[in-house]
């Protein structure tokens, strides 16, 4: 039996096969959860069904995050294959693409910063509450992806930085709300990954060469260590973990 055998788990942010969330759905496939996905739009709409095919699962919904009737259509699709939801994994962030680059405060404008909230924070407080009916008194989970940017000031990463720290909040936030209805809520901040949206930050290579270099394991760390991490955070043996942001970097998080 899987750590997630029984469990039915959404997974939002997948866009390709080099995304955290389809190492997140990858490895809790592997320990027996039944999957559904949202794409953001028709663009990543073959290659999502694709890959949800290979996970076993028939069931891919569009969801825009920044919409709130894409949120509620999304949950009214999902109610029609599921009458419940063990498992919501937040695995989205965007930035205006000149935000991500050089002087915090010099290239920081009012609608970047409203957008990288919008999508990359305030998204999961709207999802959570979404997803809610559906997952109430069910040992259920929620989980989130963070980076370091959020606690320490990182080049180029700015903004995202900003709503990063507000995403980590909304995780105590939310944990608070939805303890007492047994839902628990939780978050990965995850080493730098060769991804689509990390490609938008300057100097991602830097990034990644600085913690070979410098972490306590000597190296990056993969999406399928990274989902590892996320099954037992949503399985019943982290029953008593909520409102938590655990690193999984390589230690580097732990080096000065
Ligand atoms: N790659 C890294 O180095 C790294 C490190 C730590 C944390 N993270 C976080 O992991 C999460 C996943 O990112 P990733 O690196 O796998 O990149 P990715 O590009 O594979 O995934 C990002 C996802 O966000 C989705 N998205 C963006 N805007 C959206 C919107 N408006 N509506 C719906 N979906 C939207 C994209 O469609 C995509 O599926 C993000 O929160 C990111 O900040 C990434």
């Amino acid at each position: 039996m899987g750590l997630l055998t029984g469990k039915r788990a959404l997974v939002v942010g997948v866009a390709n096969d080099r995304s955290i969330a389809a190492g997140i759905a990858g490895a809790m496939r592997r320990e027996g959860a039944e999957l559904a996905f949202t794409y953001q739009n028709d663009r990543l709409r073959e290659r999502v069904e694709k890959i949800a095919d290979g996970l076993g699962s028939k069931v891919t919904i569009p969801c825009e995050v920044s919409s709130d009737k894409e949120i509620q259509g999304a949950f009214a699709s999902l109610k029609k294959h599921w009458r419940s939801l063990d498992i919501l994994v937040h695995s989205v962030a965007y930035a205006p693409r000149e935000q991500l680059d050089g002087d915090y405060l010099q290239g920081v404008t009012r609608e970047g910063f409203l957008m990288a909230h919008d999508v990359s924070s305030y998204s999961f407080s709207a999802l959570g509450e979404a997803a809610r009916p559906m997952m109430q008194g069910r040992d259920a989970a929620m989980l989130t992806l963070t980076y370091i940017g959020a606690v320490k000031a990182m080049p180029n990463y700015n903004v995202m930085g900003v709503a990063k720290a507000s995403l980590e909040a909304s995780v105590r936030y939310m944990a608070s709300s939805l303890g007492p209805e047994g839902i628990r809520v939780n978050a990965i901040s995850a080493g730098p990954v060769r991804t689509l949206a990390a490609s938008g930050i300057k100097g991602l290579r830097g990034f990644l060469n600085h913690v070979e270099q410098v972490s306590p394991l000597r190296r990056n760390v993969t999406i399928e260590e990274i989902g590892n991490v996320a099954a037992f955070l949503c399985s019943d043996y982290a029953a008593a973990v909520t409102g938590e942001i655990t690193y999984v970097d390589c230690g580097y998080n732990s080096v000065g």
